[in-house]
């Protein structure tokens, strides 16, 4: 089974509209030939429609980095999945590690996000990952599994492939310190057995990525692991020349 690689860009908090404009101006002609990834970039909200304007048939998808479960109501500061198709939104990602240390985004509220997301026809990028204690506690594989078990919980088997899951070490998250090569390995075969426990199909069509300070010279080996679909770029994606560097550096 061969799984198309994702590289997707994850912005953050960074980027007025302009700014966004001009980054994906310098991004586009750079992934042209790039047929041998998917790549996206998860843009702050009030950039999503220039961006989805100035991406329209490239091959760059755009992505929101959170969303609210309800298609509306009175959730104020929110923003709904019915809000983001509008505007040709293509996916969400949900659950950063950031959204739940310091929003207080839980695994219960993660369980209604995700198939209310892919209802209305959106790509989800599910994270998961421990935090340095529970890595050295040995509780690395009980977050992950109650993570993944969680959030999936309510997708429909026959969907299930379709989820993207980040596994992003909360202690390698903007910190410079990656997860090695064989502590990234076991983690993301972890995260797809945890899929083929509900479903064997979809464990072989599920992408795993594997976010955590990747960058131009720890993407090639990270992503050459073989249960490793692709990346979840932070600080490294606001550099165009590093973020097609990563890029590059996915295996043909
Ligand atoms: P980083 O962020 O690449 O800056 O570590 C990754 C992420 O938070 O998705």
């Amino acid at each position: 089974m061969s799984r198309t690689p994702l590289i997707a860009g994850n912005w953050k908090m960074n980027g007025t509209i302009a700014e966004s404009e001009d980054r994906v101006a310098s991004l586009l002609p750079r992934i042209a030939t790039a047929e041998h990834v998917d790549v996206a970039v998860c843009v702050p909200f009030t950039a999503l429609q220039a961006v989805v304007d100035s991406t329209r048939g490239s091959r760059l998808e755009v992505f929101a980095q959170n969303m609210h479960h309800e298609p509306s109501g009175a959730f104020t500061g929110e923003i709904s999945a019915p809000m983001l198709t509008e505007i040709d939104v293509h996916g969400v990602v949900l659950g950063h590690s950031e959204r739940r240390q310091l929003f207080g985004e839980t695994d219960k509220v993660l369980q209604l996000k995700v198939p209310a997301a892919m209802d209305a026809g959106l790509t989800v990028i599910l994270c998961v990952g421990e935090t340095e204690d529970e890595r050295e506690n040995g509780d690395t594989e009980r977050r992950l599994r109650h993570q993944v078990q969680e959030g999936l919980e309510k997708v429909p088997v026959e969907r299930l492939g379709e989820v993207v899951v980040a596994y992003e070490p909360i202690w390698a998250i903007g910190t410079g310190q990656t997860a090695t090569a064989e502590q990234a390995q076991d983690a993301l075969a972890f995260v797809r057995a945890l899929v083929a426990d509900r479903s064997k199909e979809a464990a072989e069509h599920v992408r795993v990525l594997y976010g955590g300070s990747m960058k131009p010279d720890n993407a090639a080996e990270l992503l050459a692991l073989p249960d490793c679909d692709g990346g979840l770029i932070g600080g490294a994606s606001l550099d165009v020349e590093q973020f097609v560097a990563i890029i590059d550096a996915a295996p043909r």
